[in-house]
């Protein structure tokens, strides 16, 4: 058994859905289901008994003490955050609460939790933090790629708290002994992302004929990895990653903004082509920055590959592909999300979401 949090997002969800695929043990899912998490995403895991959901806050002391005590997980995977940087900008609070309060709390649980396993359930015990690469800050287009030396310098609230985030997990492996592994991953992409992200964002607008918003110069460079090729990393990291060791996950993927959205719009083109024979690239428009964006992000995932033998499985031209064909294909999920109407699935599906059910 693993505990999983913030599961019913896009990454989390992703991951326990290809956890298990694999055929891996059984999952608890605790996920607060904000505004970012859908159970609809894990709508073919009803009725498998291998996944527990449990609706709640991971700053729930109590909450996360009684699951660790009733499930004994051998390993708990630590996906729940805020992590949109503009809500971040307009509302830091809750980046503050979850991300840096609720990991201190989630981690507390989990020192309780594990100081008192028998000694090789102890040794045997992984917490492992998922982060990003925006804690590393921003590089001009000369720099090199973020290694794990490079200094933190976060620039966003967002990458402030996921930063705090990371040093408390560090502290708690050196201070108390936690048995910890933090991943630090560029920008993911692909099937159940929230279309207030970039890529899903452009896919969602430009099929609803609006504009595609395209910040500043449009020259800004993300390092972009299809999201079941982090998971894989994550899979591989929890498998044999060196305790308290950092690892970051890249496809060596950098592009600027405005090229991906053109390869959105040709896509596009090509898959689902206008009825007036229009691109829908002429639907792009450039709006005012975000402010204090960083410009380039830029993962050196060697060390991974080196140590672990992870390399990403698509390649940015292959990833895109599937996952516009996968918006195209999966425009009820879409239509769910925007008009609010998966909250009522999941009350249906979840008589009372603040018990603790199995998924059947
Ligand atoms: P997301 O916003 O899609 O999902 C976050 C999930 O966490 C949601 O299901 C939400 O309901 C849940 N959640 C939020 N607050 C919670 C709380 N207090 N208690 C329990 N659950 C809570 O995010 P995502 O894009 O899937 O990112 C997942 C993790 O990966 C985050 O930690 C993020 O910082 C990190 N990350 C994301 C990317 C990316 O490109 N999306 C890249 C690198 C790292
Ligand atoms: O680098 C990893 C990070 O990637 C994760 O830690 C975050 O959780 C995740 O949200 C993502 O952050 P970004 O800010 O890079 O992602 P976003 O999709 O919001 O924006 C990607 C780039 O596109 C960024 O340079 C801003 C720009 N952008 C974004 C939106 C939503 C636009 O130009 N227009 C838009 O409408």
């Amino acid at each position: 058994m693993i505990l999983v949090t913030g599961g019913a997002g896009f990454i989390g969800a992703n991951f326990v859905l290809d956890w298990l695929a694999c055929g891996a043990e059984p999952v608890v899912n605790l996920d607060k289901l904000t505004y970012a998490g859908n159970l609809q995403t894990l709508a073919s895991l009803q009725g498998d008994a291998r996944h527990h959901f449990v609706q709640g806050d991971i700053a729930d002391s109590a909450l996360v003490a009684r699951l660790l005590a009733e499930h004994r997980p051998r390993a708990v995977v630590n996906f729940a955050a805020e992590s949109h940087v503009d809500r971040s900008i307009h509302g830091p609070e809750d980046f503050v609460q979850t991300n840096v309060l609720g990991s201190f709390r989630l981690l507390e649980a989990v020192r309780g939790y594990w100081s008192g396993l028998p000694a090789d359930e102890k040794a045997a015990f992984r917490f492992l933090h998922v982060s990003t690469d925006e804690v590393y800050g921003s590089l001009s287009a000369t720099d090199p790629a973020f290694t794990e030396d490079n200094k933190y310098e976060p620039n966003s609230p967002y990458s402030a708290s996921k930063a705090a985030s990371d040093h408390l997990v560090r502290a708690w492996h050196h201070t108390y002994g936690l048995p910890v592994l933090t991943t630090n991953c560029s920008n993911n992409y692909g099937p159940y992302h929230f279309p207030e992200k970039l890529i899903p964002l452009m896919i969602v607008n430009a099929l609803a004929g609006k504009n595609l918003p395209v910040y500043g110069d449009g020259m800004q460079v993300r390092d972009w990895l299809y999201v079941k090729d982090h998971c894989s990393a994550i899979r591989r990291v929890l498998e044999a990653g060196r305790l308290g060791e950092t690892y970051n996950v890249g496809g060596w993927n950098e592009k600027p903004n405005i090229e991906i959205v053109k390869t959105v719009c040709a896509l596009l083109d090509e898959l689902r082509p206008k009825a007036d024979g229009t691109s829908y690239s002429t639907q792009i428009t450039y709006v005012t920055d975000r402010p204090g964006h960083d410009r380039r992000y830029a993962i050196d995932a060697r060390k991974l590959e080196a140590e672990l033998g992870w390399k990403p499985a698509e390649t940015f031209d292959t990833g895109i592909r599937k996952t516009v064909a996968w918006y195209l294909a999966n425009g009820d999920w879409v239509q769910n999300v925007q008009s609010g109407a998966y909250r009522a699935w999941v009350e249906q599906q979840y008589a009372k979401p603040e018990a603790v059910q199995a998924s059947a």
